[in-house]
């Protein structure tokens, strides 16, 4: 099964790959985690990533498409994969439509998650990650068990740098730019389903579990 998640930032996309692909044992592939972990490490491309994501604006294409092209030709892609964040430009959906005819594979599934902007803010803004396996959680909607500390491994919780209301309000316009319009695109090519992000947690799950079965 190959599958796109799309939707604008704290839509819930992590969340809801983090499930989807345990249960269809699928890797998860996040751009923006690959841009976290290469800015973590300080590699050449981090250092140039960094300079666009603090400020929340989007990496440019080329290094983008880059890291993805070489992510979906290793061999965990083979049974299928999840894209999180990839494609947000148009030029980035012609380029996978190019990597993926090379591969002789299509796309099954492009789910849009639908979340009102002022719902957005609140999410992001009472984010926290786990240091250590990257769990995500809410202040208020997805509260750890224990402040601070990981349900899952005890590691330290902690806020992205760019889960502030300034930054938050660009990467809402970036969104709204450069992503948006490809809804249309996916649309045209009849692969887009919509599911309503602003449920719980779980409905949302469920949700997109009856699109990926064909049961809704
Ligand atoms: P990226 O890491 O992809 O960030 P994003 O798209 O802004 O999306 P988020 O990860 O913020 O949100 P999400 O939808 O995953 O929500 P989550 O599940 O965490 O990209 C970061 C940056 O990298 C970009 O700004 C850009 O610079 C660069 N980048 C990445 N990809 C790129 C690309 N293709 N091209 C160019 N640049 C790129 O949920 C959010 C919060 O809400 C959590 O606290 C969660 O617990 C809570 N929550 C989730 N679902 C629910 C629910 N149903 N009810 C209540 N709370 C919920
Ligand atoms: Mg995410
Ligand atoms: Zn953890």
């Amino acid at each position: 099964m190959n599958i796109i998640f799309m939707g604008p930032p704290g839509a819930g996309k992590g969340t809801q790959a983090e499930r989807i692909v345990s249960e269809f044992k699928i890797p998860h592939i996040s751009t923006g985690d690959a841009f976290r972990a290469a800015m973590k490490q300080g590699t050449a491309m981090g250092v140039k990533a960094k300079e666009y994501v603090d400020q929340g604006l989007l990496v440019p294409d080329d290094i983008t498409i880059g890291i993805v092209k070489e992510r979906l030709q290793e061999a965990d892609c083979a049974s299928g994969f999840l894209l999180d964040g990839f494609p947000r430009t148009l030029e980035q959906a012609a380029a996978l439509d190019d990597i993926l005819t090379g591969m002789e594979r299509k796309l099954d599934h492009v789910i849009n998650l639908r979340v009102d902007r002022d719902l957005l803010l609140a999410r992001l803004t009472g984010r926290r990650i786990c240091k250590s396996c990257g769990a995500t959680y809410h202040v208020i909607f997805n509260p750890p068990h224990r402040e601070h500390l990981c349900d899952k491994c005890s590691g330290e919780l902690y806020q992205r740098s760019d889960d502030t209301e300034e930054k938050v309000g660009t990467r809402l316009d970036e969104y709204i730019n450069k992503t948006a319009p490809l809804l249309a695109y996916y649309e045209q090519k009849h692969l887009l389903r919509e599911v309503n992000g602003e449920q719980e947690i779980d409905a949302v799950t469920s949700e997109i579990n009856s699109v990926l079965r064909g049961q809704a």
